[in-house]
This record gives C-alpha cells, sequence and structure tokens, in this order.
C-alpha cells in the first residue's frame, strides 16, 4: 500500500479503469465533443470581434456592426447550450459505472478467503467502495472531459494567437512556459500527499468503524478517553497531510494566477507599442486579447485538472489493489459432486499455518490424521491456542489447507464447488455473528427450503425459545451483529442456523459457551436427536459437551495424539486429563450461570496450571 517508485504512470494506471467505462463511453465521448464545440465558440467570438472593431471602428463601415452582433450573441448561446449538453450527457452513465465498480469490488470481497480478511482493516475497504469510487465518479465526469476539452481550447487558442499576430502570440507562448515547470513540480509534491491522504483516511476509519463495533468494551473499561486521544493522533496525522496537499495547490494556484497575469501584462505593452506604430490593427489587438482572456480558465484549471487527475489515479490503484487480490480458494476447475454424501469426514495428514507464522516455527496443524464415521459425533479438546478453531475451519474451506488433504466421503474437499461443499457442511462458532435483519432471515440464511417448519425445528433444537417473546416474533429485526441479544441469545441462533442449514456434516467451534449449564443440557439432549443422522465435529469448552460425543479426539501439539471413548481417554491419556481439569466447568459449581451480558461472556478457557491438581481430580472422578 506504499508509494513506490517504479509505479506505472498516471495515465496507464487510469487506463484499467476502461472496462469499467466502456458501456458509458460514447455518452461520455459525445460530452467531450459537446464540451469542445463549447470551447471551439468560445475562441471564435473574439474573432468575430475582430472584424467588428476593425471595420466598424477603423473603416466607418456601420452595415457589419447589427450581423456581427448577431453573430456574437449567437455563439452566446451556443456556447451556454453546448455546456448544458455537455454537463447532461456525462452525469448519469458515470453514475453506473460508479456503482459496478463497487459491485465488482463487493463481489470480489465476498469471493475473497478468509485470510485476506484477515490482513485487510475494514476501514480501508470501506473507504475505497464510498470515497475513492466516488472520487472516480466525479473525475470521469468532469476532471476527465475538462482535461480533454481544456487542453485542446488552449492548444487552438495558442494557435489562434499565433494567427493573429505572430510576434506578440510568440511572447504570449514563451512567456507561459514556465507553467510547465510548475506543474511538473507539483505533481511531485502533491501526488506524494495524496496517496497517503487517502490511506490515512482509510486508516481514520477503521479508527471509527472498531471503537464503533467494540463501544461497551470502551465503555465499560473506562477507556473512551484513550481510544479519543488515539482518534485523534491520527485525525491530526491527516489533518498534517491534508495540509501538504493544500499547500502544494496553493503553490500552483498562485503560480497558475501570476503566469497567465505577467503573460498579459507584457504582451499588453508590447501590443500596444506596435498598434501605435500601426504594425498591428485595434482590432487584431482586441481579438487578441479576448482570445487571451478565453484561455485563462482553461490554464487556471490546469492546478485543479492535475490534483483532481492525481487524486484519481490512486483512487484507481487502490481499487485495483483489492481487485488484483487473488482469489486463492475458489471453485476447481473440473468439480467432482457428491451425489449421495454419507458424511464420512477426514482429515489425511493436514497441515496448517498462518501465513505471518514466524519462519523456522513448526506448523500449527502438523500432521494431522483424524476420521469421522459418517453419523458419528467427535468431540475435539485441546488447549487454548492448540488449533481447535483452525482445524474446524479447515472442511468448510475458510482457510485452505497448506499440506495433506481434507476428504469428504473420499473426495478431496478443493475438488468439490465452494457451494455444493457449504451445502454438506456447516458450521456455527463461538462468536457468533448475526446480520441486523429478521430471526427469520438468519437463522434460514444456509437452509434450502426456507420453511417455516425448518426454522421452528432449528429454533427449538438450539433451545431459542425466547425468540417468540421478542416484539415481532421471529420478525424482530434483530440489531446490528445481533448486539441487542445476550451473548447466550445469540449463539442460540447462530446454532440454529447451523441445524437449520440440514447438513451432512455440522461443525460447531465450541457454540455452547456462553449457555448456562440447564439450557445447554436442554440443547445437548436435542443436539443428540440431530446428530444421530449427522456427523459432527464438536470443539468442547466444558466437560459436559464432551460427555455428547461418541468419541474425543486430543489435539496436543498440531497433532492428534489419542482418539477415544471419554471414560477410557480419563482413564489413560494424562494429558488428556490435564486438559479436562482445565476446561470450564461450570457444571460443578453451584451458582447457575446467565452468560447474558455482554461482558458476562464465556471465561477463555485459559488453562489454570495452578489449579490444585486434586481438586482438578476429584472433578474428573464425578465426571467418569
Ligand atoms: N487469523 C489468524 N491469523 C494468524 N494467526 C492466527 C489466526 N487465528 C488464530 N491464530 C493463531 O493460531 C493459534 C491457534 O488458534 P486457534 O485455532 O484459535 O486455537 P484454539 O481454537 O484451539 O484456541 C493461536 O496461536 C492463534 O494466535
Ligand atoms: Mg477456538
Amino acid at each position: 500500500m506504499s508509494v513506490d517508485a517504479d509505479r506505472p504512470s498516471t495515465p496507464r494506471a487510469l487506463r484499467r479503469l476502461l472496462p469499467f467505462v466502456r458501456p458509458a463511453l460514447p455518452r461520455l465521448l459525445a460530452g467531450m465533443a459537446a464540451g469542445l464545440i463549447a470551447g471551439l465558440v468560445a475562441l471564435a467570438i473574439p474573432q468575430v470581434l475582430q472584424v467588428l472593431v476593425d471595420s466598424a471602428l477603423q473603416q466607418g463601415d456601420a452595415s457589419a456592426v447589427l450581423p456581427a452582433t448577431l453573430v456574437i450573441v449567437g455563439l452566446g448561446v451556443l456556447e451556454a447550450a453546448a455546456i448544458l449538453v455537455r454537463r447532461w450527457l456525462v452525469l448519469t452513465p458515470n453514475t453506473k459505472v460508479e456503482a459496478s465498480m463497487r459491485n465488482a469490488l463487493y463481489e470480489h470481497l465476498q469471493e475473497l478467503p478468509v485470510a485476506f480478511h484477515d490482513r485487510w482493516p475494514s476501514g480501508q475497504l470501506l473507504s475505497r467502495a464510498v470515497h475513492d469510487l466516488n472520487l472516480i465518479r466525479r473525475w470521469l465526469a468532469f476532471g476527465l472531459v475538462l482535461l480533454v476539452v481544456n487542453g485542446v481550447t488552449v492548444v487552438v487558442g495558442a494557435a489562434l494567437l499565433l494567427a493573429i499576430d505572430p510576434l506578440l502570440g510568440g511572447v504570449f507562448l514563451v512567456s507561459a512556459l514556465p507553467i510547465w515547470i510548475v506543474a511538473m513540480r507539483f505533481e511531485k509534491r502533491y501526488s506524494r500527499a495524496a496517496r497517503r491522504s487517502q490511506d490515512q483516511a482509510g486508516d481514520l476509519a477503521t479508527a471509527v468503524e472498531e471503537s464503533v463495533h467494540g463501544i461497551r468494551v470502551l465503555k465499560a473499561f473506562g477507556r473512551g478517553p484513550h481510544a479519543l486521544k488515539k482518534f485523534e493522533r491520527q485525525a491530526e496525522e491527516l489533518r498534517g497531510t491534508e495540509m501538504e496537499k493544500a499547500r502544494a495547490i496553493a503553490f500552483i494556484w498562485r503560480w497558475l494566477t501570476l503566469i497567465p497575469d505577467a503573460t498579459l501584462a507584457v504582451c499588453l505593452v508590447i501590443g500596444v507599442a506596435l498598434a501605435a506604430q500601426g504594425q498591428v490593427t485595434a482590432g487584431s489587438l482586441v481579438a487578441f486579447f479576448a482570445t487571451a482572456t478565453v484561455l485563462r480558465f482553461p490554464l487556471e484549471s490546469i492546478g485543479f485538472l492535475l490534483s483532481f487527475t492525481l487524486d484519481a489515479r490512486n483512487a484507481t490503484d487502490r481499487f485495483f489493489e483489492v481487485i488484483d487480490e487473488p482469489v486463492l480458494i475458489g471453485d476447481p476447475a473440473s468439480p467432482a459432486t457428491i451425489e449421495k454424501p454419507a458424511g464420512r469426514l477426514e482429515f489425511r495428514d493436514v497441515h496448517f499455518r498462518y501465513p505471518d507464522a514466524p519462519d523456522g516455527a513448526p506448523d500449527l496443524l502438523d500432521g494431522i490424521d483424524l476420521v469421522l464415521e459418517p453419523g458419528e459425533t467427535m468431540a475435539l479438546v485441546g488447549l487454548t491456542g492448540s488449533g481447535k478453531s483452525t482445524l474446524t475451519a479447515l472442511p468448510t474451506r475458510l482457510y485452505e489447507v497448506t499440506g495433506g488433504s481434507v476428504l469428504l466421503d473420499g473426495v478431496d474437499v478443493r475438488d468439490l464447488r465452494l457451494g455444493e461443499l457449504r451445502r454438506h457442511i456447516a458450521m456455527a462458532f463461538e462468536d457468533a455473528t448475526l446480520f441486523s435483519d429478521t430471526v427469520r432471515e438468519n437463522v434460514l440464511l444456509g437452509s434450502r427450503d426456507g420453511s417455516d417448519e425448518t426454522m421452528r425445528e432449528a429454533l427449538a433444537v438450539a433451545q431459542a425459545q425466547f425468540v417468540d417473546d421478542l416484539p415481532d416474533g421471529v420478525d424482530t429485526v434483530i440489531g446490528e451483529e445481533g448486539l441487542s441479544l445476550s451473548g447466550g441469545q445469540r449463539q442460540r441462533l447462530a446454532l440454529a442456523r447451523a441445524v437449520a442449514a440440514k447438513p451432512t456434516v455440522l461443525v460447531l467451534d465450541d457454540p455452547l459457551s456462553a449457555l448456562d449449564v440447564e439450557t445447554e443440557e436442554l440443547v445437548e439432549a436435542a443436539l443428540r436427536r440431530v446428530l444421530s443422522s449427522t456427523t459432527a465435529l464438536v470443539v468442547a469448552h466444558r466437560p459436559s459437551t464432551v460427555m455428547l460425543a461418541d468419541r474425543v479426539a486430543v489435539l496436543e501439539e498440531g497433532r492428534i495424539t489419542a482418539v477415544g471413548r471419554h471414560s477410557d481417554l480419563l482413564a489413560e491419556n494424562e494429558h488428556y486429563r490435564f486438559v479436562i481439569s482445565s476446561l470450564d466447568d461450570e457444571d460443578t459449581r453451584d451458582e447457575p450461570r446467565d452468560g447474558d451480558g455482554p461482558l458476562d461472556g464465556p471465561e477463555d478457557g485459559q488453562p489454570r496450571g495452578d489449579e490444585d491438581p486434586r481438586i482438578a481430580d476429584e472433578r474428573t472422578e464425578v465426571r467418569a
């Protein structure tokens, strides 16, 4: 995301917009033509003026006054009309360009793997989707069109000046040359700051997003002032960059006003001297200065158009940085299909490491071998950070294995279309994510039939009867991310969503952690009914969840070190005993736990190494 030395030229960078602009191109070109007509008409007026002045004033012939005046009025009206047509032509098509680019960006964001979203802050994506695309649209409508129109106007105008009087015209052109030098220096100064400011604006958006998202935590910990300070610092940095840009603009603006004025002054002195000697007519002099005046706006606009174009270039770069991100996890070229899924899930020598893992460190998952037979419920147990959540993300290809393979009914999951794969395997996560939509939409998100019956059944399994007490029942719109619900309620809806998908394989990453013990038991009983026909991989947070499973797999240092029944493992496996004793064994406590506050969430399951081993043993005995 940095400005590097060997980046492509601005025109080449902007040329990448062409595929998106193409549908709007005819109107855009027509708009440019209208703009050119307006510019050329403006230049024609002084030429008529010349005839008028020379014939009426110098030769005392008044007969030309009326027709010439009418022609000038007519040209003025034509110019105004052409400008109107230009605006009308370019405005609407570009809103379509903006919309199609935005859709392309959104679609790509949906396809990009989770690993991409781990790396990219949401504010950077947000600012690209909103601010940058808006800027590109405005540039296409005004910047690009004016760049062409004004450029041509200046060239034609300069030729006219030379034609009116070669000497005066030559003086004008030579004294206007410094504009080039100023423009070049400006480009250098401005583009450095411009890119930085767009990136900083994205960072700022991320900060806002994060603090709004985490507003409860910030408030509860009294960190509001701290967040504010951080925000202020970022805003101050952005302000500094904006000031740098403003100074660069002030610099070019100053010269772009000064140089044409000074040029005119020089021309005026020479012109008057020439006229006094009778070397130019009064009409030519009037025409010359009238033409030079027409060129003032196009010349002055160079600064604005340059900065606008550089901004648009950066916006384009930022847009394509996302679009160019390869979709590494996609559909295979020749997909396989599973006609009648049985639900045998196999991990075969699976390796996985996160891209940012330090060199030399062993793989997080270092050769996982595990088979879940159809209909079997397998609990996955391991210390916090051992990679349980990572392992559960592999069957649905939220992350791609870095070695080995995951097989569903003997078919490598990479050989299935993502759509099919994710129909067969459904997931529920510990941090339940809900969308600001109705309960119904949230629960039926992955359901194929989308029927009321499916929803009711799933809600019943998840013990989510509370939805009937919501103001509009299942049609209640729950707040953004479901924040209007308690942690336990959110988890139950997320679980219902996974159940409603009626998958062949259900992967549950600790989805019951925020439930109170009684509710959890009810959910488990209901799940046992559902799971009897479904293969399930369940990350266990409490011993009671482990009890639900047919077998338990122990994840230790990147490998499955033991698989067996809970009671056997308790008896034989020391690491298992240690992990079990460190689990959040709420149900041996007396006080019920509601988990119904945002800060009353699950404990982090951190192994409590300092715990008295005898107590832990007592607990496990109770379990056994
Ligand atoms: N998106 C990620 N990017 C990089 N590292 C990660 C990511 N998610 C988890 N990790 C790291 O991988 C390890 C295992 O994490 P996780 O699978 O969540 O463990 P568990 O679910 O067993 O607690 C941890 O050390 C964690 O820091
Ligand atoms: Mg986890």
